[in-house]
């Protein structure tokens, strides 16, 4: 064992795979659920896509969260890791009818709703099973978000959502139909957000909108205001517990909740991503002319985030203690872009070695590919390596 590995029980695993330490998973929930508890009327909804991993599912539901889910793939996960059906939401800008049926079927809690087309659908196929959908509207706010450009949702430029100016209208017409109950407002900003500053505008404009329905005498049970908080990629160690603590205050501080309304979350990355790291093995160390390149068996094809939003994940060597050196970590894919870090400070590598490439528990296993024939990665957790 060194540091937080178990690098005996690695020894015996094929490589690359993801290794979730579920110490970390359960400190993650416990802090939520504590921040929580101060705050009547909070609810969370873990977002799957983040990490549909059934080992991470079954810990995470026992923490009492909701799901929240973005595909009939997503549900079945869901439904299948024991979330009730009462506690799972569905968005996403374009569920197939099948994937609303089964939404249906199962009774699940809210359909959050993105476009007027999508709610006739909803409506139609609901009376087809004589049921009543609550749906909520997904509304876009126009808030930008501090983070990477691709992962911004709540601009007008964006896909995402309904638009502010068609909010009343569509309400109208939801309260016109016979197979949809409208129940609530939806709205999500980004990911990867460590400026409390990016929420405060989401409730400033919550709020704006919560007056102009108030004075129209429409009650809007449930607000929800998507997920969102970032992680520390820089300090895994240092800081494994994301900021809930100011993430609820923030929204219990800034957000004129009515007394009669229960405010959702729905938080992904904050909830997993600590707990995840990517662990790969050494095949060559090659020398180039200016540089050394590590070359692992992992590439984009297991954690594709560097590749795609030149993202972070911190690297260690958990095998050496050599003296440190700088490398290029990279791949196997044929792809240039298949790089981890660059320039990157490491205990002296050689063949064998095994890296972790840290803060990967969310969209890392997930979002993995079989590019070039390649297998998708295992996730072990630590309980199973005891
Ligand atoms: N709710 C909605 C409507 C969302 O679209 C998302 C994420 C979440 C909740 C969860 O957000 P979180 O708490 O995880 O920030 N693959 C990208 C992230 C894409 C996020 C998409 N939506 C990445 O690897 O950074």
């Amino acid at each position: 064992m060194k540091g937080i590995f178990p690098i005996d029980k690695f020894r015996s695993l094929r490589t690359p795979f993801y290794y979730y330490d579920t110490r970390v998973l359960r400190d993650t929930l416990a802090a939520i659920n504590s921040e929580m508890s101060r705050y009547d009327r909070f609810a969370t909804h873990y977002a799957i896509k983040a990490n549909a991993n059934p080992k991470v599912l079954a810990i995470i539901r026992e923490s009492g969260m909701g799901a929240d889910c973005v595909s009939g793939g997503e549900i079945r996960a869901a439904i299948r890791a024991g979330f009730p059906a009462s506690k799972i939401v569905f968005a996403g800008v374009g569920k197939a009818d099948w994937e609303i049926n089964l939404g249906l079927e199962y009774g699940i809690f809210c359909f959050n709703v993105e476009s007027i087309p999508e709610l006739e659908v909803i409506n139609q196929l609901a009376a087809a099973r004589d049921k009543v959908a609550n749906i909520a509207f997904r509304i876009n706010p126009d808030v930008g978000a501090h983070t990477h450009a691709n992962i911004t949702t709540g601009l007008a430029e964006n896909k995402f959502g309904i638009s502010m100016r068609d909010m009343d209208k569509v309400i109208d017409i939801a309260l016109g139909m016979k197979n949809v109950r409208f129940i609530g407002l939806h709205f999500h900003i980004g990911s990867q957000i460590l400026d409390m500053g990016d929420f405060i505008a989401l409730c400033n404009r919550v709020n704006e909108l919560q007056d102009k329905l108030e004075a129209r005498h429409i009650l809007v049970e449930h607000i929800n205001v998507g997920g969102g908080l970032g992680i520390d990629y820089t300090h895994p160690n240092r800081q494994p517990i994301p900021a809930f603590k100011e993430y609820f205050a923030t929204y219990a501080g800034q957000l004129k909740l009515r007394p009669h309304q229960t405010l959702h979350f729905e938080l992904g990355r904050a909830v997993v991503g600590q707990c995840g790291s990517l662990i790969s093995q050494v095949l060559y160390v090659k020398q180039g002319t200016k540089k050394k390149f590590a070359i692992l068996d992992a590439g984009f094809t297991d954690l594709i985030r560097p590749a795609l939003y030149q993202a972070y994940h911190k690297i260690e060597n958990i095998t050496s203690d050599e003296p440190v050196e700088a490398y290029d970590v990279v791949g196997p894919i044929c792809e240039s872009s298949d790089v981890f870090g660059k320039a990157i400070d490491l205990n002296g590598a050689k063949r064998g070695d095994l890296f972790a490439l840290r803060s990967a528990g969310a969209y890392g296993e997930i979002m993995a590919s079989g590019y070039n024939c390649r297998e998708l990665p295992k996730g072990y957790t630590s309980d199973e390596l005891i």
